[in-house]
């Protein structure tokens, strides 16, 4: 491994990392598990729907595919943008929606059937009813968050009478706090980060047989709620008349923090588009785990063991040490991963405002960064040169994935909006 590589990622200068080991390809694997992922998803609508009527008659947890208008991205970046609106999710307001809740109500509707309270192929809907009450308010649902992923599993949790923990760790934004214990969720808070904080949860959770421990660092179920993502995009991207393919990659842009949300996007990519789909992920320059966890192979544990601090206003994203489940799935299937500084957080979330109207919170603006970065950087010329050589630049489709926003209180948007003002004239 280069030291070049090793220097830049200590001096938290934004880089780009192409992955030596990708290869793009038809993927057995990840469309199997798609597929169990997507007659999931379709098993829980009926309990979606009766829970949460903002996920409409369908029982559905979708967002918006937007295009990025002209003058939101610097000149000169080649072929179409498009923004995924997980910043807009129904229930949780953010892409945890899709794993948290996912793995909440498929364990909901595995624990029913198990006791006999719901028949193989009968409508989960039943589940939402009083009679059920009392069977899930014995038991309970835990998990380890630096925030988005407490309030997806405690909202989900809470609605169906589970009790609910989340254990948080010091990067926790108050506010997140303050909406689960409104909802009646226990929250704890760690005074250490993330990895600490879920290793706490999970030796808690150890002790009680009645308590479901949502592991945020080793969870093949949020893995794959996470993965019908990239079904969800295909069909909005044949909606516009979109067809990717040789000619017309898809290069999709993930914030990334313990690796379940992009990862599982990652692999679905892989299952829908074949070779013609590259997923990159995005990272702070101070909490670059998966680059770090995939670019030395485990040679490097924790982002702390480069140099760095993990420290970032992307609380979502300050994640020190990548999950080694992830890590495994991601060895061939990811393109590569970059790094941006805070400044550009601000940047986009105050574009997106302006020019968009869409509320991001700052770890969800980070993507926003990914075309430029892949299309013109000089750190992305070798993957440009092996997997996009042949293709008109300007063909490309790109997808940069806004992951939360809905949720952040007024008071707490304006100061962000207000210091990215600031940011911009100096
Ligand atoms: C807004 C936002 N973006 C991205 C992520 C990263 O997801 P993961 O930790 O699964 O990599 C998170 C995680 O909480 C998040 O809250």
């Amino acid at each position: 491994m280069s030291d070049a590589l090793l220097e830049a990622l200590g001096a938290a200068r934004p880089l780009v990392w192409s992955n030596p080991d990708y290869r793009p390809a038809e993927d057995p694997q990840a469309q199997a598990e798609l597929k169990i992922a997507l007659a999931d998803w379709d098993a829980a609508a009926g309990l979606l729907a009766a829970l949460f009527p903002e996920t409409g008659p369908e029982g559905r947890i979708r967002s918006r595919l937007v295009p990025v208008p002209q003058g939101v991205l610097p000149a000169g970046v080649p072929g179409s943008v498009f923004m995924k609106a997980d910043n807009d999710l129904p229930v949780a307001g953010s892409v945890k929606a899709r794993g948290g809740l996912f793995e909440v109500v498929t364990t909901a509707i595995a624990q029913a059937r198990e006791a006999g309270l719901l028949a193989e192929g009968e409508d989960a809907a039943k589940l939402a009813s009083p009679e059920l009450r009392d069977f899930f308010r014995a038991r309970t649902m835990s998990v380890g968050s630096t925030g988005n992923l407490g309030l997806s599993v405690g909202i989900t949790a809470r609605a169906l009478g589970y009790r609910a923990v989340v254990h948080m760790s010091a990067d926790a934004k108050a506010w997140k706090v303050k909406r689960l214990t409104d909802l009646g969720v226990s929250v704890i808070q760690h005074a250490s980060d993330y990895t600490a904080a879920v290793a706490a949860a999970r030796d808690a959770a150890a002790l009680d047989p009645l308590c479901h421990f949502v592991d945020d660092e080793d969870s093949p179920t949020l893995f794959r709620g996470y993965s019908a993502s990239a079904a969800e995009l295909a069909e909005e991207l044949a909606a516009q008349g979109i067809e990717i393919g040789p000619e017309r990659p898809l290069m999709v842009y993930l914030p990334c923090g313990v690796g379940g949300a992009p990862g599982g996007t990652a692999q679905g990519l892989r299952a829908v588009f074949g070779a013609n789909a590259h997923g990159f992920f995005c990272e702070p320059v101070q909490a670059p785990s998966g680059l770090v966890r995939l670019a030395y192979k485990g040679k490097y544990k924790t982002v702390y063991d480069v140099g760095l601090t993990n420290k970032t206003e992307a609380d979502g994203m300050a994640v020190a040490t990548f999950s080694d489940f992830v890590a495994g799935r991601m060895e061939e299937r990811l393109a590569g991963a970059f790094t941006v500084g805070d400044d550009t957080l601000f940047t986009y979330l105050l574009k997106a405002h302006d020019q968009m109207g869409e509320k991001l919170e700052p770890s969800a603006a980070s993507a926003f960064r990914g075309p430029e970065m892949v299309m013109l950087s000089d750190d992305a010329a070798g993957f440009r040169a092996q997997h996009l050589a042949g293709v008109d630049p300007a063909q490309v489709v790109h997808v940069v994935w806004a992951t939360g926003g809905r949720f952040v209180p007024e008071a707490q948007y304006s100061a962000f909006v207000t210091e990215a003002r600031k940011l911009a004239l100096v």
